[in-house]
């Protein structure tokens, strides 16, 4: 080829590329004057298929390298669970990681910014020194949408802090059955606690103005997109199988498992998360009349539906037995961006041969790419790609840490708290010779934060984050002078020759998270039973129990003085002593129906046979040693005045006479 030729082709390339840029430079999608609708239309009118179907696709951080990001065009990055750049990592580490994918991701030809994504569930659980606030089922006990509400708001800017700019939270799975691995992530058994709970949105993304209700909204760069899960039906499946089938008619699955997300379409929810399971048969990644039919068109959900974790490879069985089928499938059923997480080249090759020989026509892939676009646009991503170090001590701070304390104590429920015709046993008094703590899960930061806590199934000692395990709790809250004598195991003729003034005794079930949680006899742990015996047969005791679900506690009931339950507390046990010694009251009410036996269930509170040990909303209160003091005063009171009126008037007649 002559020289001129080569001149002529390098002049030709240099003037489309230098056009291209220009041509964008003052695209109207860049500029933040326009509205979000306007800026989409636009974007998506320039965008080649290619670029269209690498924004539908999620992929895991370990695949995200400079070149893919740019090859691919791809729209968003995740860390599963307990996926993190590297043990420990600080705020600054993870900020560095999510701005680097960032900047890869802006070198696409149209500049479209990545959105991050991440499992921010209770607290930024993933995250070393980040605070954890108690799991769902305990936060449902508080019945409290206002501190649901604020823990969204800390979660916000501890997620930020990290550069993270999307969690996959609320779960507002409607858990009927506590033999689900994932029952401790739903709030309630009742769909109106659920629904309540739904503030946590406002919290996380920020409240939008009335004239925005119903389109998905992220208000500022300390706000994240959230993301309600898992549609639908999830907490629903026969004997709580995990990604199993829920059978139920349409009234059921409108009047239990759909109400919050009415809620959480109204309160402006960017994103909405397929469940794994299947309603009568079908499973939710192909239910196109669920996702488009009553969720988009019904519901008028205008955010974009994501996938779950390799959710459209289990549309098949064996699972991505026919990938290609999987993808026509979840596509055209409605998800517009999926979780691939790892095989993306095979799912953006099939989705583009599938549109390119029309099973899948191009509006469908036009309706995805807007929902995504209007996200990242309506929450400023194109304006501020990248994130702010500014928050970095917002990760894991004491106002976090406080408030997590705060919902502690709000979601303890008092069960018993008296053998019959015994005093009552809480609070417990500070000052005394010598108590017992028993059971390991008293002295394990692990245990009392569950699952999805550093690790996808938790972890199970005291070094993998910060925080106070309720031992230490106890220590510092009870007087100097009180010895304190903490045993995992204690033999009885141990507790019988010690001469403790009470006992507290911890026990429960270890972490677990989704399917490694099912559970169909629901026990406690070993030796939890024994210690229980061995303990509160010898002294008086309060038993703490620590699990993501109720557990079977009956048989123990006549031995135990005092019974409260925990749930899945976080890293602040302080808010555990709190209230077992009287500085803040119990005021928890079960969220949750606490059944005699397994073979009862499913249990819940509108069954026609309903016989629970403890059934729906039951909690004891106390009362708190300030309002003890002030209520004995009030009481004494009258006699007191009394005192003083006859030595006013014997003093008078002693002087009149
Ligand atoms: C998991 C869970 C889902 C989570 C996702 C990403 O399998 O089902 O709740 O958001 O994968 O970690």
């Amino acid at each position: 080829m002559s020289r001129l030729v080569i001149l002529l082709v390098v002049n030709i390339v240099l003037v489309c590329c230098s056009r291209t840029s220009a041509q964008t430079e003052n695209a109207l999608y860049k500029d933040p004057n326009q509205s979000p609708a306007a800026r989409v239309k636009d974007l998506l009118g320039r965008m080649t298929l290619e670029e269209k179907i690498g924004q539908m696709t999620q992929i895991d951080r370990t695949m995200a390298t400079p070149e893919v990001m740019k090859t691919y065009s791809i729209g968003s990055v995740l860390s599963g669970g307990g996926s993190t750049p590297l043990p420990q990592a600080t705020a600054q580490d993870w900020m560095n990681m999510v701005d680097g994918f960032q900047k890869s991701a802006l070198t696409n030809r149209l500049g479209i910014p990545m959105i991050y994504g991440i499992d921010a569930v209770h607290g930024h659980n993933n995250v070393y020194n980040a605070t954890i606030f108690p799991h769902n089922v305990g936060l449902g006990a508080t019945r409290d949408p206002d501190l649901v509400k604020r823990i969204g708001v800390a979660t916000a800017l501890e997620v930020r802090a990290t550069g993270i700019q999307y969690t996959f939270a609320p779960c507002i799975a409607v858990c009927r059955d506590p033999r689900w691995g994932r029952c401790y992530e739903s709030y309630s058994e009742d769909h109106k606690i659920v629904q309540e709970m739904t503030e946590i949105i406002y919290g996380l993304q920020g409240e939008p103005p009335a004239s925005r209700k119903g389109i998905p909204y992220v208000g500022g760069k300390d706000k994240v997109a959230a993301c309600a899960k898992h549609f639908v039906g999830d907490g629903g499946t026969t004997r709580g199988v995990n990604e199993n089938n829920t059978l139920t008619d349409m009234h059921g699955l409108l009047s239990i498992h759909m109400p919050a997300y009415s809620d959480s379409i109204i309160k402006g929810v960017s994103t909405v998360m397929v469940s794994y399971s299947s309603w009568n048969g079908v499973k939710m990644h192909a239910n196109r009349d669920l996702i488009t039919g009553f969720l988009k068109n019904t519901l008028k959900f205008k955010g974009f539906v994501i996938s779950d974790w390799q959710g459209i490879d289990r549309i098949t069985s064996p699972p991505g037995a026919n990938y290609t089928f999987s993808v026509l499938e979840g596509i055209q059923a409605g998800i517009d961006m999926v979780m691939v997480p790892y095989s993306f080249k095979d799912f953006i090759d099939d989705l583009t041969n599938l549109v390119k020989n029309n099973y899948i026509p191009m509006e469908r892939i036009d309706d995805a790419v807007s929902r995504i676009l209007l996200v990242k646009f309506t929450m400023g991503l194109f304006e501020t790609p990248f994130g702010d170090p500014s928050l970095a001590n917002e990760l894991g701070s004491e106002a976090h840490r406080d408030l997590a304390r705060e919902a502690v104590r709000k979601s303890l429920v008092l069960l018993k708290n008296s053998k019959p015709g015994e005093a009552p046993v809480l609070p417990l008094q500070k000052k005394v010779q010598k108590i017992l703590v028993a059971g390991d899960y008293a002295d394990n930061l692990g245990y009392q934060c569950g699952g999805w806590t550093i690790n996808w199934q938790g972890f199970t000692d005291n070094k993998s984050t910060r925080g106070t395990t309720i031992l230490n709790a106890i220590k510092s809250a009870v007087d100097p002078s009180t010895e304190v004598v903490f045993q995992g195991n204690p033999p009885a003729d141990f507790v019988k020759s010690n001469n403790f003034d009470y006992a507290i005794v911890v026990v429960g079930e270890p972490p677990y998270a989704e399917t490694a949680g099912d559970s169909e006899t629901l026990t406690l742990a070993d030796p939890g039973p024994t210690v229980i015996n061995n303990v509160c047969g010898a002294v008086q005791c309060v038993v703490i129990i620590i699990s993501g679900r109720p557990l079977v506690i009956e048989p123990y009931m006549n031995t135990i003085h005092a019974l409260v339950a925990a749930w899945l507390p976080g890293t602040e046990g302080q808010g555990v002593a709190d209230v077992l010694f009287g500085d803040h009251e119990f005021t928890g009410k079960l969220a949750r129906t606490w059944f005699k036996t397994v073979d009862q269930l499913p249990l819940n509170s509108e069954d026609s046979h309903y016989d629970p040990l403890f059934p729906l909303g039951f909690g004891l209160k106390t009362v708190s040693l300030v309002t003890r003091s002030v209520s004995v005063a009030a009481d004494r009171g009258p006699c007191i005045l009394m005192i003083i009126f006859s030595l006013f008037i014997s003093l008078y007649l002693k002087v009149a006479m």
